[in-house]
């Protein structure tokens, strides 16, 4: 039996994550990034939102690719030839690859996430019911720059990319990251989770659910910036908004202070008015043929798109 492999390519960094949001906070309208939701709770509270009824990506996405796997894979393996290696871009817990290898039986499979430590226990298990896959695991912030290792750039891959993450990046951010993605593909392909327009009722909910996980969610981020940056948030003081700007085509959710309050971290402060709001997260949501338009001026020359039933949510395969 083979035995995973391990690369850190990416230290993290507290002291400049620390500079990143203390800067977003000074900012004339406050904003933190997304990838401060993500310390150990706000991962698990994700998680948590993926289960959720009102959360419908998740469930519509393995729908599609129950639907569809077979003629997903044999496009793909079109694309790429046989045995391919899988790159798996924010692999976590790896479930959604190990999914596809029934169907692609990949060579080799690269579990790409910020931390190699996310991916240990994972590839420990695939490895034992995939003994002859070579398994890697790479610790990189691919949203900075996706730049594989020479050794792992043999040939045509299969680029894995689902959930609709693309969507919470800035749209010259979403560009430049399909651009690497094509060039790291090597003549092999892309597929793409992304999510589609449909009626604020049913984006507004999945954003703001009634059991409040989103809104723990969100908030959870002002306890990660309290630990990361010795500032004192009070969450009470504090209430998640999530809505849909159509104009924009995306979700946008904001932490509203409840009433005027001062924050404070080391050397500096930000007075909140009653009202005033964090920019945490944009979630954009595709018509087909924007997202379409998007692939091609990253320099894909083909696209293969599958949805649901609803046209809720889409899988694209970009290739050439
Ligand atoms: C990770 N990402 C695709 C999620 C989304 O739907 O934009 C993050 C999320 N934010 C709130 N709920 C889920």
């Amino acid at each position: 039996m083979k035995t995973p492999e391990f690369l850190q390519l990416h230290q993290i960094d507290d002291a400049l994550l620390a500079r990143e949001a203390a800067q977003g906070l000074k900012a004339a309208r406050a904003r933190v990034a997304p990838k401060f939701f993500y310390d150990a709770l706000g991962s698990r509270l994700f998680d948590a939102i993926t289960e959720l009824p009102e959360y419908y990506p998740t469930r519509t996405e393995a729908a599609i690719f129950t639907a569809h796997g077979a003629a997903i894979a044999d496009a793909a393996l079109a694309a790429t030839g046989p045995a391919p290696t899988l790159v798996d871009l924010g692999a976590g817990n790896c479930a959604k690859a190990a999914r596809l290898f029934p169907l692609l039986a990949p060579r080799r499979y690269v579990a790409v996430d910020i931390s190699i430590d996310y991916l240990r226990q994972a590839l420990a298990a695939l490895q034992r019911e995939h003994p002859a896959t070579s398994l890697v695991g790479v610790g990189l912030d691919f949203s900075s720059r996706l730049e594989l290792p020479a050794a792992l750039a043999d040939g045509p891959a299969l680029l894995f990319y689902p959930g609709s993450s693309i969507g919470n990046f800035a749209p010259d951010e979403a560009l430049r990251l399909l651009r690497q993605a094509r060039a790291a593909a090597a003549g092999g392909a892309l597929l793409i989770g992304v999510d589609l327009v449909k009626p604020a009722s049913v984006l507004e909910p999945a954003y703001d659910d009634a059991l409040g996980v989103t809104a723990a969610f969100n908030l959870n981020l002002l306890r990660h910036l309290n630990r990361l940056l010795q500032a004192d948030f009070v969450l009470r003081d504090w209430r998640h908004v999530a809505f849909f700007d159509a104009a924009e085509s995306r979700i946008e959710m904001h932490l509203e202070a409840r009433r005027t309050l001062t924050v404070t971290w080391p050397d500096s402060e930000r007075v909140f008015a009653a009202g005033e709001r964090i920019h945490t997260e944009n979630s954009a949501k595709w018509r087909p043929e924007a997202f379409d338009a998007l692939l091609r001026t990253a320099g894909f020359t083909s696209v293969r798109r599958w949805t649901d039933a609803q046209g809720w949510f889409a899988v694209c395969l970009a290739a050439g």
